[in-house]
């Protein structure tokens, strides 16, 4: 896709970190942007700041667990601005799991999974289906993780098993559309190269009530980027970081390609990738600081 001029743009958890950054860099292209979101506080900010910049937008509330939600927010955008062009599925939570999963509570695996997998599941139901009989050029992003989709940290199971079912998920969208001679197309969006400075550690702000952590001692005990520098920094390691601005510009530019990997990768992560594939070929005994973190 070159031009994002009149384009109608749809972001799910879009009011804050890598959404954020997408509404306004696809804003400032003189695309027409919807944010759905759950967080309120996040939502009157951007609603406000997307206005002062002159931006075409809607804010509005959406749970990407719920099917219901998501069809609301596609009626709305096609109300509000006409055909949508741009899908993001990019709504996503860390359940801040850490020690041993065989501790975990049900509530942190139930919620993690029911907005990093069931959550692009649902957009998927809600939006393809429009996309595909529109029968024009769209783009559907999903934002997956390396952490699932390539590499298996070795300690957030949850959070990494969610990203490995939506790496798959996304690669057999592509498929599907594809052999349906569909001209929609589709990418996997990979924050990166290194952490993004979001709100993702501590998404426990947006955590439903009934899913509330029941167990204290599996909390990891970071909720920023910058209580990650400083855990690093006790170790000796300098934690390098990524602007979440530098997402959304990657993500621009892979799109004006229309490239299915939307992926920026540091040397270091370039060889983890290859030692991994490696390992499987000769199976080796995975051995975390090799093939993960
Ligand atoms: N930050 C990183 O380093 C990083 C790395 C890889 C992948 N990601 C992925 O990027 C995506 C965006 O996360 P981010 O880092 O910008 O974090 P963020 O917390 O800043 O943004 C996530 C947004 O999703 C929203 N959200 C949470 N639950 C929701 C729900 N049920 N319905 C609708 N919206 C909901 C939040 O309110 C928030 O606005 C996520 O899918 C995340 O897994 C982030």
């Amino acid at each position: 896709m070159q031009d994002f001029n009149g384009k109608v743009a749809v972001i799910t958890g879009g009011s804050s970190g890598v959404g954020r950054s997408l509404a306004f860099a696809l804003g400032r292209l003189g695309a027409k942007v919807v944010v759905g979101d759950v967080d309120k506080a996040a939502m009157a900010r951007i609603g406000s700041d997307l206005a002062a910049e002159n931006i075409d937008a809607l804010v509005e509330h959406c749970d990407v667990t719920s099917p219901d939600s998501l069809n609301a927010l596609a009626d709305k955008a096609e109300q509000a601005f006409g055909g949508i062009q741009l899908v993001f599925a990019n709504a996503g939570i860390s359940a801040g799991e850490s020690g041993a999963m065989w501790d975990y509570s049900q509530k942190d695996w139930q919620w993690c999974m029911n907005v990093n997998l069931w959550g692009v599941v649902n957009t998927i139901s809600a939006f393809m289906p429009r996309l595909v009989a529109a029968n024009q050029e769209a783009h559907f992003v999903v934002t997956g993780s390396g952490n699932g989709a390539l590499l298996v940290y070795p300690d957030q199971p949850i959070y990494t098993a969610s990203k490995a079912a939506v790496h798959a998920i996304t690669e057999n969208l592509h498929y599907q559309v594809t052999a349906a001679g569909s001209p929609v197309k589709v990418s996997a969006l990979f924050p990166g190269p290194h952490v993004v400075d979001t709100g993702l550690f501590n998404s426990g702000r947006v955590r439903p009530q009934e899913l509330k952590k029941e167990i204290e001692g599996n909390a990891s005990g970071i909720s920023s980027v910058d209580d990650m520098k400083k855990m690093a920094a006790e170790w000796g390691i300098e934690l390098q970081t990524t602007h979440p601005d530098e997402v959304a510009q990657m993500a621009v530019e892979g799109l004006r390609n229309n490239a299915f990997w939307l992926l920026a990768t540091t040397p270091e992560t370039d060889e983890k990738i290859r030692a991994r594939a490696e390992m499987i070929l000769s199976r080796q005994t995975p051995v975390a600081n090799m093939v993960g973190a």
